[in-house]
Parts: C-alpha cells; sequence; structure tokens
C-alpha cells in the first residue's frame, strides 16, 4: 500500500470509529455558496474597512452605512444556497451519537443544510439588538427597507432605542453560552473538523487544543494553510464542498452528491 493510500484510509477510519465529533467552521465554509470571507484577497476586509464595519465605536459613527452594508450581506445570504459541504456536516450531525457544531459563520446555511446541534459564536446576520436593553430580534418580523436612513434605521421595539446587528464585532466577548457549549464540544470529542477558517481569530479560542488534550484526531479541510494547521492530523488541501462529501462517500458508501440520496 502506498504511504497516500495509507494515510487515507487511516482519515477514513478516523471518520468510520468517531462517536463523539466537533465541528469548527469559519468563512470558507460558505465560499462555494457564493458568500465572500474575509482575509483573502476578495475578502470583505479588502473591500469594508473593519474599524468601521465591524466594531462598536465604527457602527454609533455611522448608524447608516453600516446598517446598509448589513441589509446587502442578508440580501447575499438570503440568495445563496447550501454548499455540498453544509449538506455532509449536516448528515454527520444525523449520523454520530454526539456531534457539537461550532460556527463563525452569521449566515444561515449551516441551518438551511439540517445541522441542528449547533452554536453561533460570532452572532446571526438575520438578528438585531438593541443598544440599550440587548433584546433580540430577528430582522424578518419587521417590515424594513432595503436601504435605510438616518430616519428609518431599526428601533427597539419595546422602547424605541437604536438596534444594532447581532453581530459579535472586534473587542467584543462571543456570547458565552455558545462559547461554554463550543469548549465542552471541543473538549470531549474523538474527532474535530476544522473546515473553512484561517484560525486568525479563533486561534485564541483554544479549541483544537481542548480537542487535542481529549487525544482527538484533527483534521482540516481548507484550500490554504492556516493558525489551526499545525494541530491537524490530517491537512485536506481542498474546497469543503469537494472534499467533505468525498471523504464521507469513502467512509460510509453514502453518496449526498446524487440527487437520489434521501
Ligand atoms: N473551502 C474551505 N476553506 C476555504 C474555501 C473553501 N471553498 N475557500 C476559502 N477557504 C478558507 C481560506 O483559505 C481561509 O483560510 O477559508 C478561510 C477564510 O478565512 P477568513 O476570511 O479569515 O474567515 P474566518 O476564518 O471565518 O474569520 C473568522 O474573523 O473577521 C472575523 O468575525 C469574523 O467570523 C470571522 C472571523
Amino acid at each position: 500500500m502506498s504511504k497516500k493510500t495509507a494515510v487515507q484510509q487511516q482519515l477514513i477510519d478516523a471518520f468510520r470509529s468517531a462517536k463523539r465529533v466537533f465541528v469548527f467552521t469559519g468563512a470558507g465554509a460558505s465560499k462555494e455558496s457564493g458568500l465572500p470571507t474575509f482575509r483573502e484577497v476578495d475578502g470583505e476586509w479588502r473591500q469594508y474597512d473593519p474599524m468601521t464595519f465591524a466594531t462598536l465605536d465604527g457602527f454609533l459613527s455611522d448608524p447608516v452605512r453600516v446598517w446598509n452594508m448589513y441589509r446587502m450581506r442578508q440580501r447575499q445570504i438570503a440568495q445563496a444556497q447550501p454548499n455540498p459541504g453544509h449538506i455532509t456536516l449536516a448528515r454527520m450531525d444525523q449520523y454520530y451519537p454526539d456531534f457539537l457544531l461550532a460556527t463563525q459563520n452569521v449566515d444561515d446555511l449551516h441551518e438551511r443544510a439540517g445541522t441542528k446541534r449547533m452554536v453561533k459564536i460570532h452572532g446571526d446576520a438575520w438578528q438585531m439588538r438593541c443598544l440599550r436593553a440587548g433584546d433580540v430580534f430577528d430582522v424578518r418580523d419587521f417590515d424594513l427597507p432595503d436601504e435605510f436612513t438616518v430616519d428609518t434605521l431599526p428601533r427597539c421595539r419595546k422602547c424605541g432605542a437604536l438596534c444594532r446587528p447581532n453581530i459579535v464585532w472586534f473587542g467584543e466577548y462571543v456570547p458565552q453560552d455558545a462559547m461554554e457549549a463550543a469548549i465542552r464540544g471541543s473538549s470531549i470529542c474523538d474527532l474535530m473538523l476544522i473546515v473553512g477558517t484561517s484560525g486568525e481569530v479563533s486561534g485564541g479560542y483554544g479549541f483544537a487544543e481542548y480537542a487535542l488534550a481529549n487525544g482527538a484526531t484533527i483534521v482540516e479541510v481548507n484550500p490554504s494553510e492556516g493558525a489551526l494547521t499545525r494541530y491537524a492530523d490530517f491537512w485536506i488541501p481542498e474546497p469543503a464542498g469537494i472534499a467533505l462529501p468525498r471523504i464521507w462517500k469513502l467512509a460510509t458508501g453514502e453518496d449526498l452528491l446524487s440527487t437520489s440520496h434521501t
């Protein structure tokens, strides 16, 4: 058996023997659905200055401009479809006895692919939060304009204060309940998948260290190396929408790409 085949067999065996799976995803997981990443050459932060569009000070200095960027992202997300990577991860949620997916993504493609056991650690593009009392609302429950003006900015139903996107911006805390769930999931898993994240922000969350401390096998799916690649037992340098259904078919025989698969 060649070394390459041996390595592939070890990878397949890891998927077959896993009982407790923790998945950690970033913007790359949604790239093949047409949504931009942040730090790649065509990424969001090349077009939009994160100091304006991803900090509270930036928002308060120009809420109309920031809200209209998020309205544009909501339209992009609504037009996007889950890709085979999202679909494979949703299948894994059904298949494994213990499963948790923690995503940095604020789109709803994991949910729309059917993933149930998941937490969003950087917030949700479809939600807004009252700046005064912190109440959270789904923007789709409001009749909001596609383009805000200073007179039509979204306000809290209860107290009338300005609402902000319910997104975790730089310098802000990750939601505690989501973080605690992700730390527990990574600490007990026997297989951890890292899909589509540079690890630039999340390196500090420690999920890969917790998984390693539990003796988990760590698999990274990302065309490029990143800050977390050094933790990976297996690094698959392919797009998630290609690699995940391919590995799943090798490990289980299930062909999630065939329309006949139910
Ligand atoms: N499949 C898998 N990975 C991909 C794909 C793909 N098809 N296309 C690109 N990638 C990888 C890139 O190689 C890169 O490593 O996705 C990663 C995207 O990295 P970032 O743009 O840094 O996005 P992310 O890691 O999710 O950023 C984390 O930073 O700005 C904050 O809050 C924001 O949640 C975001 C966080």
